[in-house]
């Protein structure tokens, strides 16, 4: 009886199974309910007493060891199913991506319009100074004109504030750099204002800036149109009107041609035909010499423009604060709009 569970034993020391199949045929041959090893348990029951002991060890022995095989065996075999199955030349579910923000995109096709007539891009810092955001920009303190930039200011130093406006790279640009100057930056900009539909405390701009010898109101005129045109499309229209900014003189601001209406008037452009998107001007002689540049010399043009402002015309979005909610079935209707 010993003898057949030694032989048993060696038989299972030395299993070495191939596939899955021997390992399944393994199982049912020792460890199974008709298995070699439920047989010697029968046989067990009719051992005499002084032998049990010893015959029950080694069928214990045996059991242990095939179970330990199989196990061994049985993870290895799985473990490799797994790897087969997974199958890498297969191409990536690209249902689950994220798209870029329409602010982004905006923002990029922007960049590339003006990237295409030569602008470069600069950038400058949120956190600024009095100095670069409102004096330098012709609004020294106490200027009644600050107050239409409500300003948030860093609490334990007045004279840092959250930048108001992207104007602020103007002045930077301008101290770093030598005419012909032709750049535009863009960024986050805060104000301290109640959220709406219309306004947020934080939005982005879009500056622009042109500064070379004989720089006239029409090459700003002609900029923006080409700009509108590219954006907007080549039927698009703009409208110059009269207006104050303390940075520039003359200062206006521009308004595209509804693109509900195509002018005719409609209750988004309150029956004008046109919408406002970006102030502008000829830069002031003082911001000029505040930058160290001789405005006996040069000349410049500038404009700002709010991000959010063109995505919600270009896209007929009414209420400014959906770009800011991270809704995904909002977000995802513009990945391919541009
Ligand atoms: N900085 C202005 C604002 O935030 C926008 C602006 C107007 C920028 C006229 C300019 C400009 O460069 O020439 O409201």
């Amino acid at each position: 009886m010993l003898e057949q569970v030694e032989i048993l034993l060696k038989e299972v020391k030395s299993f070495n199974p191939k596939s899955e199949k021997e390992i399944e045929d393994f199982r049912l041959y020792f460890l199974g309910k008709k298995g070699k090893i439920n047989d010697l348990f029968t046989i067990f029951k009719t051992v005499p007493k002084k032998n049990k002991k010893e015959f029950g060890q080694a069928i214990n022995v045996l059991k242990q060891h095939a179970q330990v095989k199989f196990d061994e065996f049985k993870n290895s075999f799985e473990s490799q199913e797994k790897v087969e199955r997974i199958d890498l030349s297969r191409p990536v579910n690209l249902d689950n991506l994220g798209s870029k923000h329409p602010i982004s995109l905006v923002k990029n096709k922007i960049i590339d319009i003006f990237n295409h007539i030569g602008f470069t891009l600069s950038e400058g810092p949120e956190i600024e100074d009095d100095w670069h955001n409102f004096s330098a920009l012709n609004l020294p303190k106490e200027h009644p004109a600050r107050d239409m930039q409500d300003t948030f200011f860093v609490q334990k130093n007045p004279d840092l504030l959250l930048r108001t406006h992207t104007s602020s790279v103007q002045v930077r640009h301008m101290k770093d750099n030598k005419p012909p100057i032709r750049t535009i930056s863009c960024g986050r900009v805060y104000r301290n204002e109640a959220i709406s539909a219309r306004s947020h405390c934080i939005f982005h701009q879009l500056e622009g800036l042109y500064v070379n010898k004989e720089v006239s109101f029409a090459d700003l005129k002609q900029c923006l149109l080409y700009f509108v045109k590219k954006f907007f499309g080549e039927n698009s229209k703009i409208r110059l009107r009269p207006s104050y900014f303390p940075f520039t003189e003359p200062s206006a601001e521009v308004d595209v041609m509804c693109n509900i209406c195509s002018g005719k008037g409609c209750n988004v452009c309150k029956n004008t035909g046109y919408l406002e998107i970006l102030g502008c001007g000829m830069v002031d002689p003082k911001v000029l010499e505040n930058c160290e540049i001789d405005p006996k010399k040069y000349s410049g043009y500038a404009f700002g423009m709010g991000i959010e402002r063109i995505a919600m015309l270009k896209y007929s979005v009414n209420d400014l604060r959906l770009f800011y909610k991270n809704d995904v079935k909002f977000l995802k209707q513009f990945e391919k709009s541009i």
